[in-house]
């Protein structure tokens, strides 16, 4: 659990997601995050496709407090919508509202995602509001309220670990849907802390969106979570235009692939641009092996080597500190 702390402690670093954007890409978030711009990233989705996969592509940035910036992730969003309608790939969008200026002003960031949602339509692209920490849960599901009102090419996420979350479900069930653990540190007040009533929360979440719900993304890399819902579907003869699997960019690409020739619908999560820090800490907080990808890069590359050492051994050296 102290790991886990540990990383999403970092990714809320505001200095050390600085000297990340920086230093660059290169300290193995390359692995997990489909290039900085727009290009690499159309390439990256083409691939997908060509194998049966659709994506959902995050312009990558969170937590944004000045004007300037919102308005700069916003028009980058719009580029990636227009990229989307020109290459005519098999993709739609997810956001952060917080990349919008939800912390700056609720007005500002409502005018922000109504141009976003308003330029989508016109090319019936979806757009997801992805979900980030309790502080911003109810402000982004007023967000979409006063947005659903005009526009239908919008949905969102329901995180198990909130109690609330049953409620939510409910409530939004007419939405398309992406169901996950959820990747916040969150208060015992507010969240399940333990893993298996996390994992129970999900299932019974999962289930109750596929029996009642629009459309159920099943956001996950957990095999027993998959191998539940495919045996569930298969029992209550849910039609497979009713859901989907979706996982990360850059995880579990074999079993991604599998899904996708098995005749499931598959879409992966595509994150991009040079705002990984906090997205790849993240990573790091859910799953310490995936330690593994940050070293493989850092070390194949001579050129890494330096910064690569400099912050492999510190976070070692934090871990270690803490194990004891
Ligand atoms: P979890 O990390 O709980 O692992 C369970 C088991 O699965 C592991 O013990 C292992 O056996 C296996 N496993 C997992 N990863 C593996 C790997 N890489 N290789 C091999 N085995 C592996 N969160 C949020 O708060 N808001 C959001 O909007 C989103 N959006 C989102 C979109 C998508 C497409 C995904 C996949 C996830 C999110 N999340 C999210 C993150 C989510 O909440 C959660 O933190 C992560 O998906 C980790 O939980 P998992 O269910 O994937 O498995």
């Amino acid at each position: 659990m102290w790991i886990k702390n540990f990383f999403i402690g970092l990714s809320q670093n505001q200095m050390l997601n600085k000297a990340a954007k920086r230093y660059g890409f290169k300290l193995g978030a390359q692995s997990v995050v489909a290039g900085t711009n727009v290009e690499e990233m159309v390439e990256s989705v083409k691939q997908l496709n060509a194998q049966g996969i659709s994506a959902t592509i995050d312009n990558l940035g969170e937590f944004v407090f000045e004007k300037d910036e919102a308005i700069e992730a916003k028009k980058h969003i719009l580029s990636v919508i227009e990229s989307i309608n020109q290459n005519n790939i098999d993709a739609h969008i997810s956001l952060k509202p917080t990349q919008l200026g939800l912390d700056i002003d609720f007005g500002f960031c409502l005018q922000n995602l109504r141009e976003i949602v308003s330029k989508a339509h016109e090319y019936n692209i979806f757009i997801n509001f992805d979900m980030e920490d309790y502080d911003h849960l109810q402000p982004s599901f007023d967000l979409i309220d006063e947005l659903a009102q005009t526009y239908d090419n919008i949905g969102t996420v329901i995180q198990a670990y909130f109690f609330r979350a049953i409620n939510d479900i409910k409530q939004y069930k007419h939405f398309r849907l992406r169901i996950v653990k959820g990747a916040y540190k969150e208060s015992p007040e507010v969240a399940y802390q333990d893993k298996k009533e996390i994992d129970e929360n999900f299932l019974r979440l999962i289930e109750y969106h596929l029996l009642n719900g629009k459309f159920t993304s099943i956001a996950t890399h957990d095999h027993h979570i998959i191998n539940h819902v495919k045996k569930f579907v298969e029992e209550n003869q849910i039609p497979r235009e009713k859901f989907e699997f979706q996982m990360l960019y850059g995880f579990r690409k074999d079993m991604q692939l599998d899904l996708a020739k098995e005749g499931y619908n598959f879409c992966t999560y595509v994150p991009f641009g040079t705002d990984w820090y906090g997205y790849f800490m993240r990573r790091l907080a859910e799953r310490p092996q995936n330690l593994n990808l940050f070293f493989k890069q850092v070390f194949n590359k001579k050129t890494n080597t330096m910064i690569g050492i400099g912050l492999g051994a510190f976070l070692l050296g934090r871990l270690s500190k803490r194990n004891k």
